[in-house]
């Protein structure tokens, strides 16, 4: 299997899955580019493992998993990073007998949704059948672990990750500061920051649940207080590498920046956003370009909004095809599930999108180094002044 590593020079690489080899399984993440002398403890990365952990509540899948993060590598006796790749590890600890038997029944069926089919195609029988695999929600584990370690990285520079639940099935969230979003999205079981439309999404959820069925959504991404002037073109946009991130998410259907699909609709005049000067300071009346602009960060927020799929898994009985004997069967209600990705989902949104905002830092950062270099070589010639620096 190819495509295990993200990033260019903050780059992480995940390995694991959902049950593994046996008592022993579990999902590590190893993350290259953490800059020497940061205090880093598994508490701090606990917290953003704690957002993602299973069997939380009426809305997770109910497998209990403790999650809990063990840093084993990068770390020095003074407790701080030493410059060398950090390792993190989370032990598989509810694998279940009762549910490794029920994946065993049913492993050679399609599960219509899910990734049992085209890991077949590509993987053939020796493709891991147990609890999806890589396929599995357990694979982001290495993600949110490594997210945590990007968080910190961009706290220096107060760069804030926020992803929450916009919309579910119909119902929508009002539009709110990033303030009022971020004091209240994780008061409930949905990441909605306006209370009310959480109530009634969490209902309708609820009631699809007790249907054996299962519910889609949308989260929107913040990126608060994100320099102007990250992203590479034109391959290595801003905007086309945090897409790369977020799509890479099982479930993910699309992503849309600013105005997004709304475009359609627009005309040029409605569309653009009209700069206005702030404090000497270039800012943009609204924000339809979602924060970039030929794929370079303009200083306004970064917004996205992803879809979310219901979760491929339900209570319902399926059509299916046996995948050893070519025949057509039918697949029955099945085991564990989240009944709403939402629930959980957002959290590996934030970390995907903290990982690419600090790769995108280090590439712009060791870039712009070069540059200022490039340019101070030929203004020696004329005088000895300083080149202008950026971002300030
Ligand atoms: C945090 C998280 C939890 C998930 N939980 C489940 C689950 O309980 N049951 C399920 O069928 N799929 C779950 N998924 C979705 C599958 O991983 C995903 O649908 C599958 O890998 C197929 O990929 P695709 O939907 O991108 O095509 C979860 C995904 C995430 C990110």
């Amino acid at each position: 299997m190819l495509g295990n590593t993200f990033g260019r020079v903050f780059r992480v690489t995940t390995c694991g899955e959902s049950y593994g080899i046996g008592k022993g399984s579990g999902l590590a993440v190893i993350v290259d580019g953490v800059p020497p002398g940061m205090r880093i403890t598994d508490e701090m990365i606990q917290k953003e493992m704690d957002k993602r952990r299973p069997g939380q509540g009426q809305l997770d899948s109910p497998r209990k998993e403790t999650d809990q993060v063990h840093i084993f590598a990068g770390i020095g006796q003074d407790g701080v990073t030493t410059g060398a790749p950090v390792g993190m590890i989370v032990y598989n600890v509810d694998t279940q007998q009762v549910h490794i038997d029920q994946y065993r029944d049913y492993k050679d069926l399609i599960r219509p949704g899910h990734a049992e089919y085209t890991y077949f195609l590509k993987y053939g029988e020796a493709a891991d059948w147990c609890g999806a695999g890589r396929a599995s929600g357990r694979e982001t584990v290495g993600r949110v672990a490594a997210g945590a370690l990007a968080n910190i990285i961009l706290a220096r520079d107060n760069i804030e990750v926020v992803a929450y639940t916009k919309e579910c099935m119909g119902i929508r969230a009002r539009e709110m500061s990033f303030e009022e979003i971020k004091r209240n999205y994780r008061k409930n079981e949905i990441n909605c920051p306006d209370l009310e439309a959480a109530e009634r999404m969490i209902e309708k959820v609820l009631e699809i649940k007790a249907e054996g069925d299962t519910a889609g959504g949308v989260i929107e991404l913040i990126i608060h207080n994100i320099p102007a002037g990250l992203g590479e073109p034109v391959f290595d946009k801003f905007s086309a590498m945090l897409a790369h991130g977020i799509m890479s998410i099982g479930g993910v259907k699309g992503v849309e920046f600013g105005a997004g699909f709304k475009c359609s609709n627009m005309k040029g005049s409605e569309f653009n956003d009209h700069p206005y000067l702030e404090g000497g300071k270039v800012r943009f009346k609204t924000n339809n370009a979602g924060g970039v602009l030929g794929g370079i960060t303009n200083g306004e927020d970064v917004v996205v909004r992803v879809a979310v799929k219901p979760t491929p898994t339900i209570s319902i009985e399926q059509p299916s095809i046996n995948m050893m004997t070519m025949r057509e069967e039918r697949l029955k209600p099945i085991t564990r599930r989240d009944p709403t990705l939402l629930g959980r989902i957002y959290a590996v949104i934030e970390a995907m999108a903290a990982i690419t905002t600090v790769d995108a830092l280090f590439l712009d950062r060791g870039w712009e180094g070069m540059a200022r270099l490039d340019k101070r070589w030929v203004d020696l010639k004329r005088s000895r002044e300083p080149p202008p620096v950026r971002h300030t």
